[in-house]
């Protein structure tokens, strides 16, 4: 009796020709429309899959997996991958991968534009001009703070903060970071950046970008005492997930003057935008677009499909996923395909 070809889900509707490849080895479920999916959706997806692709939408844990015998691999379509219980997938055996790298650059472009846009007053000049409210020009409107000369802090220098410390050498910036370890002193130099501790990070920065990864140990890292610490005179740019901000803390911060502006392209229900943000207009409020260039999005989607493809052991990888995050479970190795129905 013929073989029947495995199967993957493929949650949102990504670029069809990329996902094509997957064609190649599965068969391939996916949808052509944007979904919300419930948790009970998602389990009777992954009931019937031996892979998936996800997005930061999807999240995945034990209640998803519980009845998913064949899954074998998931591949998040994006670098940071908190949608996905590891320790639930790591106990399932079943291999994560996420998308760094090919984002970088993208994402850091993305962080200085807000960044921009919100010390700079852009969105909200645009609208006053669009509202009909410039009838006269007038030498103090507007009027915005500085990037050039300033003091730049970046929390979380992984791969993305340091592409934009080094965006902010052009701007003749001078930039500190905190993060959890301090990075090696070639990067610093490399990206002429100074480490500093939290509080005098929060302090010292005339404008703030948030680049790290989002767990339930940094959850509202950014909180009222935090934001107390910070010039009232400061921006802050959030591009890494929106838990990381107490979002009604920053709110009222804003519109009592105690901080000068804000750029957020995630928030802590999205996309659901709280109206207390949405009431401002020192906030520039953009919907987690900051990796969205086709080019961009088109490699991540590459990645993804790669990942899954050589994590169920198929392909010039396989058994080698380049970007797995949980490098301890075993991909599925090369001709060795048919033991996903036997696992676990
Ligand atoms: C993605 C992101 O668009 O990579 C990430 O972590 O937040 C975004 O670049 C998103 O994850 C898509 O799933």
């Amino acid at each position: 009796m013929a073989e029947s070809r495995r199967r993957v889900w493929v949650s949102q509707p990504l670029f069809d020709d990329v996902i094509g490849r997957l064609g190649e080895y599965f068969d391939v479920r996916g949808t052509a429309e944007v979904q919300a999916y419930t948790a009970t959706q998602i389990a009777a997806h992954l009931r019937e899959a031996d892979g998936a692709v996800v997005t930061l939408n999807e999240r995945i844990g034990a209640a998803e997996i519980a009845d998913a015998p064949r899954l074998k691999a998931i591949a998040n379509v994006g670098v940071g991958y908190n949608n996905l219980d590891i320790p639930a997938l790591d106990a399932a055996g079943i291999v994560a991968t996420n998308t760094p790298d090919v984002l970088t650059e993208t994402t850091a472009d993305f962080g200085f534009a807000l960044l921009m846009a919100a010390a700079r007053r852009i969105t909200e000049a645009e609208r006053w001009l669009r509202e009909g409210q410039w009838r006269q020009w007038s030498f103090g409107s507007m009027l915005g703070v500085d990037l050039h000369g300033s003091t730049l802090g970046i929390l979380g220098m992984g791969r993305i903060g340091q592409g934009i410390a080094r965006r902010a050498a052009g701007f003749g910036m001078r930039v500190r970071y905190h993060n959890r370890h301090r990075v090696d002193a070639a990067i610093e130099r490399e990206c002429g950046a100074e480490y500093v501790d939290f509080d005098t990070l929060l302090a010292g920065s005339d404008h703030l970008v948030l680049v790290l990864p989002y767990s339930p140990a940094v959850h509202h890292l950014i909180d009222a005492a935090a934001l107390a610490k910070m010039k009232p005179t400061a921006t802050l740019v959030n591009i890494a997930r929106g838990g990381l901000i107490d979002e009604l803390a920053l709110a009222r911060a804003l519109s009592q003057g105690r901080l000068a502006a804000a750029g957020l392209d995630v928030y802590e229900g999205e996309p659901e935008v709280r109206p207390e943000l949405l009431a401002l207009r020192n906030v520039v409020l953009t919907p987690h677009i900051a990796s969205a260039s086709l080019a961009t999005r088109r490699a991540m989607v590459s990645l993804a499909v790669d990942n899954l493809i050589a994590a169920l052991g198929e392909g010039p990888d396989a058994g080698r996923p380049a970007t797995p995050v949980n490098p301890g479970v075993p991909a599925i190795a090369g001709g060795n395909h048919k033991t996903t129905a036997i696992k676990r």
